[in-house]
Formats: structure tokens, sequence, C-alpha cells
């Protein structure tokens, strides 16, 4: 059956993909969500900390927009922040009257404290299951909306289409063909590649799919060298990599080693609330430093009606693991959690193909720089969400200005190997070791050569059949070390062993794209 030309594609099911279908929806048009797995499973369900908006009564959107700027180290698009807090209040409205339960005290919506933020501002529900909450709201304004939706199909590849927007080709997952849709608008709410790291907070699915999908199809892909790292994962050997939030150090919990010091004074003046690449590379020094795979998070100062009513899901986490978080300190260490860059989008999350769009975490709109304030990514992707369903209920020409460099890489083609699966823990360990927290030139290079060359393998040699999850991870993983290698500086989440500092000729973002699409400078 014909698809109506406006009725717009949105793949992924996280906060930006259920919001861009929400919003299409009440502005008269028939979106259809295509999400990998079932509706609820995204990495927005497993957010912890919040979601940010300058609501309080001593806050204000420039003090909101002020922080991000100064978090993101000098690379920000001003532009894009501006945005972000100015719009941030509507967006919470927005979400109050679908029916998310924000926690309140005393009768006003609470608001809890987060690294680099001045003021405090995050928006917390249950606790510590803001995502939760949030994904299930959405959910079930979604199902309520009548709105189509595709569950476990997954994009594959998108193909020259018309002015409307690309070809989509999609499959059932696992082992289904490939089906072909008419041209149309599409909009990537892919999420992030945290899983393309040995070790990391994301879901086993976050690896960069849309991205390399993206890429391939001739879209400027940008920022890829900045991948945050979350300073405060529980550490156990066996035990999953479970978040410990942010907000806990809001609420004063202290990073101390095994001697009980604290590490963090004298390391920045705001100690455990300095930025979030701060407190990851001085952990990981720590360390370094010490006999153990890990540091401690302590909590015990913070009263423990509160710490429990506070943060349920994290105390029952370590109560599993025998941990009471008001008596016994927390082992932690830093972990891969959000990909800053990803998908070159204009403000409206128009990237380079036109009626091709990107929301959420698989968008690089700038707005991060090159170090996201914790609690800014559930924001952008209702922000910039809301940009995009308004363009594509009316949309106009227009798509990213080019990055102050834009390198063309050779079209992946390859020899089309069979994939192992097992190749996806060869690229997560490389990752993990050479393109982590501090990156050294020559491991920059040996990484770049063996995804490159696993790329060339399991690429496929011919249009059919479209590229699989290791073809998709060798690659994005390729992009990773790419831009790592090509950015000769340190700022924010890229640290390079031989240049430890800021350049100025760096305060410009990184894009790459594929030699076919032709049309870019370097
Ligand atoms: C956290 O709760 O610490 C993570 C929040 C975020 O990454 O924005």
């Amino acid at each position: 059956m014909k698809e109506p030309k406006r009725h717009p594609l949105v793949v992924g099911s996280g906060i930006a993909g259920l919001y861009v279908a929400l919003r299409c929806r009440e502005m008269g048009l028939r979106p259809t969500i295509v999400t990998q797995g079932r509706l609820e499973e995204s990495n927005t369900r497993y957010a912890q900390g919040g979601i940010a908006a300058a609501i309080g009564p001593d806050d204000a959107p420039a003090r909101h927009y002020a922080d991000t700027v100064r978090a993101g180290d000098g690379l920000v698009n001003r532009a894009a922040a501006r945005l972000l807090a100015d719009d941030a209040p509507a967006r919470i409205a927005a979400l109050v009257r679908y029916g998310v339960p924000f926690d309140t005290a005393e009768g006003h919506i609470a608001l809890g404290r987060e690294a680099a933020h001045s003021r405090a501002r995050i928006l917390h529900a249950g606790g510590d299951a803001t995502g939760l909450s949030i994904e299930e709201t959405l959910k079930r304004r979604v199902l309520e909306g009548g709105i189509d939706i595709e569950e476990r199909t997954s994009l594959r590849a998108l193909r020259p289409g018309s002015p409307d927007g690309p070809v989509a080709v999609v499959a059932r997952s696992p082992g289904g063909h490939p089906v072909t849709h008419e041209p149309r608008p599409i909009v990537l709410a892919t999420g992030g590649a945290g899983n393309l790291y040995r070790q990391s907070t994301n879901r086993p699915f976050a690896m960069g799919e849309g991205i390399a999908i993206a890429f391939r199809a001739g879209a400027i892909v940008a920022d890829m060298e900045f991948v945050q790292f979350h300073p405060t994962a529980f550490y156990r050997e066996g035990a999953p990599r479970f978040l410990i939030t942010e907000a806990i150090r809001g609420e004063g919990a202290r990073l101390v080693n095994e001697a009980g010091e604290r590490f963090m004074v004298g390391t920045h003046p705001d100690a455990e609330l300095a930025p979030r690449d701060v407190v990851a590379r001085a952990v990981d020094r720590e360390i370094a430093r010490s006999d153990r795979p890990h540091v401690y998070l302590d909590a015990t100062r913070i009263p423990r009606d509160r710490l429990f009513a506070r943060f349920p899901s994290i105390c029952r986490f370590l109560l599993l693991y025998g941990l009471d978080p008001s008596r016994d300190r927390i082992p932690i260490a830093p972990v891969a959690h959000y990909m800053i860059g990803g998908i070159a989008t204009d403000l409206d999350g128009r990237t380079s193909i036109p009626g091709l769009y990107a929301a959420g975490e698989v968008a690089a709109t700038g707005v991060h720089g090159a170090n996201r304030l914790g609690s800014n990514s559930l924001l952008e992707g209702l922000v910039f969400g809301e940009k995009v369903a308004v363009q594509l209920r009316n949309p106009r020409a227009g798509g990213p200005s080019p990055p102050g460099r834009t390198v063309e890489l050779p079209t992946p083609t390859g020899s089309g190997s069979p994939e192992d699966p097992a190749t996806i823990e060869v690229i997560q360990s490389r990752l993990w070791d050479d393109v982590g927290i501090v990156r050294a030139p020559d491991g920059l290079r040996a990484a770049l050569a063996a995804f490159e060359t696993l790329d060339r393998e399991v690429e496929p040699a011919t249009s059919e059949p479209p590229p699989g999850a290791v073809a998709n991870a060798a690659l994005t993983a390729t992009l990773i070390a790419r831009s790592a290698l090509e950015r000769t500086e340190s700022r924010g989440a890229h640290f390079r062993t031989d240049w430890p500092r800021r350049r100025k000729i760096w305060e410009r973002h990184v894009g790459l794209r594929s030699r076919k699409a032709g049309r870019g400078r370097r």
C-alpha cells in the first residue's frame, strides 16, 4: 500500500521518537513508529537523574544556557543552547499535560542538583526512575492516540528517494526479509552508541546503527570524537554496570579513595560537582594510582530516609549486592554513557539529506559542545523533537551548516564476509582500551586501522542485502576513531595524551561524510 507522502516514519521509541510521533499526531499527521524491540525498550527508560529546566524561583533560562555553554568547553552551538534553555519550561509543561508524575515537595515540582548546574533544576519522577516514568507515560499516549507501531522491526538502510524523503529499508528482527517503503519523511531517533564500549550504562541495542546507516546514505556526521563517560557506575566483578546517578552527588555524596580521601577537592573548585568530563578523568586517574579497579562514592552523610526516598531504585539495586548505601561506600568506576556526536542537524532537526531528520541522542546539533551537562539529554529529545514535528507539519528547505572541518572518507564497500557477532566484543574492547577516557595517538591509529579492516571485511560488496549489525558497529567505531585522530587537542570529553590542552584552532566541529556523497569540501 502506498504511504501518504507527508506521513513520517519515526525510527526509534525513546523520548525523542515517542514525542515526535505524538506531536505529529496532534498536528494531524499519521506517523508510523518503527522500533527494534518492544515500544518501551530504550535507553530513556533507564535514565535516572532527570530532566533539566529552569523553573525554580531562583533560576532563569539564561542561567541554564550559561551553564550549558560553560560545560561544553568552548564548542557549544549557542543558538542551540539558547533554544534548549528557553524552550525547556514549555516542554516540561507538555510532559505534565501528557501525565508525567514529576515528584513534588510542598506542592511544587521538586528540583534536584547535578554537576555543573549553578541551580537546582533537575526534575525527577519516582525518585530516580525519571526515564521510566516518562517512557511509560509517552507510550500510553502513543497507544491511546492509535499511532501505527511496528515493533521488533529495524531500519536496515536508507536509499535515495524523492524530495519528500529517502526510502527506508526495514526488516523484522531477527532474520526478517528487508521491506522497502515508499519515499517519505524519515525521523531518526535511534539513540546513542554507548554499547560499542566494553563498559557502558547503555542497553545492548545502543550501538550507533542510525549513525552508520545515515553516513552510508551520504549524511554528514559530526562531533563523533565526543563520547561522554559517566564517572559513577557501580563496580563489581560480574555485576551490571548500573548507573549511580550524578544527582546523588547533588545531594551531598562524595568521591573517596580506598583511604577515604576526597580526591576531587583540589582537582576542581566544584569538587564532586565539577563537569562530568573532569570528574570522569579524575576517577580514572585515581583508579590508575590505586591497586583496585574502582574508587568509592560515599553517600553515608545523606540521612537514610532521604537517601532511600530519593533514590529507591539505586538503593534496591545495592541491597541486592549486600550494600546499604546509608552505611556502606559504593564501589564505582567510569563507563561510556552518552554519544555527544551523531548525525549533523540544524535547529529544526534537518540533516544534510532532504526529508531526513534526526532528533535526540543520534543527532548532533552542537548543543552539548564537547561535554554534555547532565539531564540535558532527555530535554534535547523534547526540544528538538518539537522542532522536527513542526517541520514535518510545514516543511521548509534547509539543513545543517557545514562543520568547521569536514573530512571525506572512502565510501564503505567491502568483501561481504559473513558477520560474526563475536566481532562486536572485539570492537567494544578496542574502543574501550584505545578510544576511551584517555587517548594516546598510537592507540588511536591502531584502533582506526583495526576498525577499517573489520569494516572492509563485513561491509557488503553490493547494495543487497543491506549491511548488518556488525558492519554498522564497525563503521560507527571507525567514525569515532577517525574523529578522535582528527582533533589534535584535548577538549571536554576528548582527552589526548599528545595534546593535553585546548587549542584555539580547534574551536570548530569535525564533520565526516562519505566520499560518494561528493558535495563536501575538506
Ligand atoms: C545521571 O543521572 O547521572 C545521568 C543523567 C544524564 O546523563 O543526563
